[in-house]
């Protein structure tokens, strides 16, 4: 059994769905897994030509591919079944894909009414704190006790250990990101859960089973949330608009910054990351600009090759292999 894990390395929505996507194409793998978040996450796919917004359900489903949600995840039970119906409604076939893990937890409507009172932070108000706040608090409430999910309910153990696993081949579909972990990224504007390669530990798997871990990054940066983000520069603004960066989830805003090079290779290495994919380069080019957050100074290149080859070389010497994409174009690692 090998599990391959996409994770993103900055705050969410560096093409986390787009890579899934395309690295399931090849029908090399028996599942996919969302191992954190809930409704909060939004990945956006291009499929045959249709673009399709997924919140909870994993990417496998374009493919005919086992898809669950992990013990690590939370559960807003309406959503799922609307999400189910969307999916079905453009064409995608579910029956028999998705799973939800017994273990994982329930958003209730109390969780829903207090995080959609939420200010502070400036949440996606789909319940995941208090969520996550009362699993660990031990009020919460599991999927093996709602009735409606009967039929979706699957035991991690039984479905990975209790088989024949040899020839399991497991994509860890990531949500969120680094710079929102719960414990490693700008506290209190993270989300409630963990983001990284730790989670899918947690989610059934060990270390003994992970193999290709791609780290996901965009040219520049994003965020959505209450924070100060955005410097005042009006080039941001143009980023924002040739880039569509507006979230998948709340259709608010994204902030704009240049890339942060630091968060990127602590991120990457503490993640463990041994293949970099670089979405929305052609953003940049758009904008003409390519500029790079690096210990306290803004780096500024000439053109886009220069800022690749800046990067490249950077990564290189991790060892990390490492593959540029433009939009909405599939990225290729030539392996
Ligand atoms: P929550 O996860 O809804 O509690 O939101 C906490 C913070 O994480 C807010 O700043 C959200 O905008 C951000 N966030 C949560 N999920 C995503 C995501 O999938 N992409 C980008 N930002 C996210
Ligand atoms: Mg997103």
């Amino acid at each position: 059994m090998k599990v391959d894990a996409v994770l993103g390395l900055q705050y969410g929505d560096e093409g986390k769905g787009k890579v899934c996507h395309s690295l399931l194409k090849d029908g090399l793998y028996t599942h996919v897994i969302r191992f954190n978040g809930g409704g909060n996450a939004g990945h956006t796919i291009y499929h045959n030509g249709k673009k399709l917004i997924t919140h909870l359900i994993p990417s496998g489903v374009f493919f005919g591919v086992k898809s669950i949600i992990g013990p690590g995840c939370v559960v807003d039970v309406e959503k799922f079944f609307r999400e189910i119906d969307y999916l079905e409604d453009n064409g995608i076939k579910t029956e028999g894909l998705v799973y939800i893990s017994k273990n994982a937890h329930i958003i209730t409507d109390d969780h829903l009414n207090e995080d959609g009172t939420d200010t502070s932070i400036g949440t996606t108000r789909t319940g995941n704190g208090p969520c996550y706040r009362d699993k660990y608090a031990r009020n919460g409430i599991r999927a093996e006790e709602i009735d409606l999910l009967d039929s979706y309910l699957i035991d991690i153990y039984q479905e990975f250990y209790e088989k024949d696993n040899s020839n399991f081949k497991i994509l860890a579909e990531g949500a969120q990101a680094f710079g929102l972990d719960i414990d490693w990224g700008d506290y209190p504007f993270v989300t409630s859960s963990h983001c990284g390669i730790g989670s899918i530990l947690n989610n059934g798997f060990n270390h003994r089973h992970i193999n290709k871990v791609y780290g996901i990054i965009k040219a520049y940066e994003t965020y959505v949330g209450a924070k100060k983000f955005q410097p005042e520069d009006e080039i941001f603004n143009r980023i924002q608009q040739e880039g569509q960066e507006f979230g998948a989830t709340t259709g608010r805003k994204r902030q704009c910054n240049w890339l942060d090079w630091n968060l990127v290779m602590k991120a990457a290495k503490m993640n463990g990351v041994n293949r970099v994919v670089m979405n929305k380069v052609d953003i940049l080019n758009k904008v003409e600009a390519w500029k790079i957050k690096f210990n306290g100074e803004i780096i500024s290149f000439d053109s886009e090759s220069d800022f690749v080859y800046w990067t490249k070389k950077q990564l290189a010497g991790e060892e990390m292999r490492v593959s540029f994409s433009y939009t909405p174009h599939d990225f290729d690692m030539g392996d």
